[in-house]
């Protein structure tokens, strides 16, 4: 049977850990080739060597989404390497111990939305130079959060630089997607187990209790694989016609 990534080119940002192993992997593993980012390089290679042991195929850029010529030689890389690229997924992110607005210093609301908006928006805009010219455009995914669409799932810097996601999201689909041949389409994770909970190391009281409040505590625990079947779907020719979609997955937290 055709893999469901056969011939495509894929770039994972964050691709040593949590949701962007685990998308890097079933790229890989659905014939694409794929670029792994991250800017930690060690897990990153075992990223990369685990892609290969499956007898699949994968390049690895050490690359530091807040830094804009680490951001513009990934895409590059992919094009050097690859010779195209067809899938951009902007999965790199960070916490900010839910901070409020007063608790927030300028110096934590510029690293979050630096990772969470600004690298992202970087990169799309270097991919979609690559993406317009290619007689098959190419697909954006860009993975926010539940965040992103409610006010309590976050501090106040990660719940703005997730909204700001889906907003750069829903403007490349009504652009690019409407008027070219470039989706562009955002998840939406509610909690899944990954290893971004080790930076909160100093939650915020009042941030907390307002996350509390929205029922976090009861809400259902997602794997990374199950975000990656939904990156899959997005990423494939399977939702050619979804455009502009904020695909939640939640396993029903924001249901209730
Ligand atoms: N885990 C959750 O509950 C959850 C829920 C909703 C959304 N998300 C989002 O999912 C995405 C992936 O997070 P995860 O939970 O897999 O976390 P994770 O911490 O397991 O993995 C994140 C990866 O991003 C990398 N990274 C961080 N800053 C970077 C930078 N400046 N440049 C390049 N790489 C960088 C880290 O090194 C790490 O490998 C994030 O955008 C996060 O906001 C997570």
């Amino acid at each position: 049977m055709r893999k469901r990534l056969a011939n495509k080119v894929a770039i994972v940002t964050g691709a040593g850990s949590g949701m962007g192993k685990a998308i890097s992997i079933a790229f890989a593993n659905e014939g694409a080739k794929v670029l792994v980012a991250d800017r930690q390089s060690e897990t990153l290679n075992q990223t990369k060597d685990e892609i290969i042991s499956n007898d699949n195929i994968a390049e690895s850029i050490v690359t530091d989404m807040t830094n804009p010529t680490d951001v513009k030689k990934m895409i590059q890389a992919a094009v050097d390497k690859f010779g195209k690229l067809d899938i951009l997924v902007n999965n790199a992110g960070i916490m900010d111990n839910f901070k409020t607005v007063e608790t927030t210093t300028d110096t934590l609301w510029n690293q979050v939305l630096a990772v969470n908006l600004t690298g992202p928006f970087q990169a799309c805009r270097e991919a979609i130079t690559v993406m317009k010219d290619q007689p098959d455009g190419g697909v954006i995914i860009n993975n926010a959060s539940i965040g992103g669409l409610f006010g309590a799932r976050g501090g106040a810097a990660y719940t703005a630089s997730k909204h700001g996601l889906i907003g750069v999201t829903e403007n490349i689909a009504a652009t690019y997607g409407t008027f070219g041949n470039i989706r562009a389409n955002a998840i939406a994770p509610g909690g899944v187990a990954t290893n971004i909970g080790s930076s909160l190391t100093d939650p915020d009281p009042l941030g907390g209790r307002a996350i509390a409040a929205s029922g976090a505590n009861e809400a259902p625990m997602g794997q990374p694989e199950q975000i990656a079947n939904v990156a899959l779907f997005l990423a494939s020719d399977e939702s050619s016609f979804v455009n502009g979609d904020v695909v939640k997955a939640d396993g029903g937290w924001t249901a209730r």
